[in-house]
């Protein structure tokens, strides 16, 4: 098996897949990457049963852990909370022993309904995507994780064809770049979405 920079970890959730038109795109430019692991929680866990064993190790072996889901009620779905609430424990992810997330990167890909006007100080929502994930950020804060801006696709409702296609080509443009250490990640930073400029954080050789 090849060596990479860093191994990946989508932790797709989406409960409705089937009505799904962006997300079920957007995946299959993700799947089947050497490196890249896709894991998709509605259908692993139904129930919501979670392995929390199963789940912790999945997060051992991979640098890069990515929450990949539409955005709703300015939130995650509720898989990806009973998921922190029950994978993410007191003296492993956090606390004097809990070591073990430090230094992996952590960041969202998501989808929304509304447009991107909306998500700003002066539009309807008041703010910026950024803003909405505080509880993310500030968790992956409190486990020694490094937070990276989102990825974000705005305004399913009406987006077209093309644009589903070149959002999946820089979904899959920005994990291979992260899977062989090509970001730069203050450039990354800089930028309230991780694809506001691709071009402008991934090092290329000269
Ligand atoms: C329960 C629910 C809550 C939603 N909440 C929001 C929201 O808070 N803001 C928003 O912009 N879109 C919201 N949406 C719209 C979804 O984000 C949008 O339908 C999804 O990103 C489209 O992706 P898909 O085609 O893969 O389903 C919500 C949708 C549902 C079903």
């Amino acid at each position: 098996m090849k060596n990479f920079e860093n191994n990946i970890l989508i932790l797709f959730a989406h409960p409705a897949l089937q009505n799904s038109r962006v997300n079920r795109q957007l995946i299959k430019y993700v799947t089947g990457l050497d490196g890249v692991t896709f894991h998709d929680l509605y259908e692993a866990y139904p129930d919501f049963h979670i392995n929390v064993k199963h789940e912790q190790n999945l997060l051992l072996k991979n640098d890069v852990i990515v929450f990949h889901h539409p955005l709703f009620w300015f939130s995650v779905p509720a898989i990806v909370r009973e998921w922190m609430d029950l994978v993410l424990q007191h003296m492993w992810a956090y606390g004097k022993t809990g070591k073990a997330l430090e230094g992996k990167t952590l960041f969202n890909v998501i989808t929304t309904g509304g447009r991107e006007s909306l998500f700003r100080h002066d539009g309807s929502h008041g703010n910026t995507m950024i803003e909405f994930l505080a509880p993310i950020r500030q968790s992956a804060y409190v486990c020694g994780m490094n937070f990276l801006p989102p990825f974000v696709v705005h305004g399913t409702r009406n987006i077209t064809q093309k644009e589903i296609v070149s959002h999946g080509e820089g979904y899959r443009k920005i994990i291979v770049a992260l899977r062989d250490g090509k970001v730069n990640l203050e450039a990354a930073r800089s930028h309230q979405r991780l694809n506001a400029d691709i071009e402008s954080i991934i090092i290329t050789e000269r």
